[in-house]
């Protein structure tokens, strides 16, 4: 079994947006935070062998979940972050002696109709287009019971989103577990950005869907 810490390495190869599209809220996982998240879950799930992306955007998550061994669908649906995505997938390849099983699909997440083991995500946060996290969460409850979602959480709003995240998971029949929270830095790259770095925190989720 690969290690956590070659896992890293090997993603830091992977290559991020070029222009970042403020609307898809394209912001990528650093490769740390993707090894560690993609750990806990191989540790959780161990017997589970299908992986969905959605939004997969460069591939970040879904070469952290093929590394650890799972068969990856990675939905995206901006062509330009797809055609990094099969690049850099290429170059993560050739560094690890293999052929990853990793399919790229570049579609919109509304018309993702597959079932999967799990599904693993870091949705867009639904500040640009309100709620579209939930839009992505609402599809990942029809793809499979397993849902882990890294979840944006603004600090003045901790306490709300996380009751409200919990009330909606429940309203669709899924229970709700924050395994971990991380402190990300995101880079200046979209024209609103007033600061250098700017430190966010995001809530990394295991949703279980409730046998009925
Ligand atoms: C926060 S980024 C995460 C990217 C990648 N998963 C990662 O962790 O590095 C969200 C991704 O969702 C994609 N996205 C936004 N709206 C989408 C939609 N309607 N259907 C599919 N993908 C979408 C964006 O293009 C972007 O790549």
């Amino acid at each position: 079994m690969i290690r956590k810490k070659d896992v890293k390495i090997v993603l830091s190869k992977v290559k991020g947006f070029k222009n970042p599209v403020p609307e898809l809220e394209q912001y990528m996982t650093p490769p740390d935070v993707a090894a560690d998240i993609m750990n806990i879950v191989r540790l959780h799930k161990k017997q589970s062998y299908s992986m969905v992306d959605l939004g997969s955007g460069t591939g970040m998550i879904s070469f952290a979940g093929a590394l650890y061994g799972f068969s990856v669908k990675a939905l995206e649906k901006d062509p330009k972050a797809v055609t990094i995505m099969r690049k850099n997938l290429a170059i993560i390849n050739k560094k690890v002696g293999k052929n990853l099983e990793v399919s790229i699909i570049n579609r919109d997440v509304r018309s993702f109709n597959d079932e999967s083991d799990l599904v693993v995500m870091n949705p867009p946060f639904g500040i640009q287009e309100k709620d579209k996290n939930l839009v992505f969460l609402e599809k990942a409850f029809e793809t499979s019971d397993s849902v882990f979602a890294l979840l944006h959480c603004s600090e003045k709003k901790e306490v709300e989103t996380r009751k409200f995240l919990k009330r909606f998971a429940n309203f669709h029949n899924f229970s709700t577990t924050i395994l971990k929270t991380y402190k990300i830095q995101l880079p200046r790259k979209m024209f609103f950005h007033e600061k250098e770095n700017k430190a966010i925190n995001m809530d990394f989720y295991y949703f279980e869907g409730k046998k009925v």
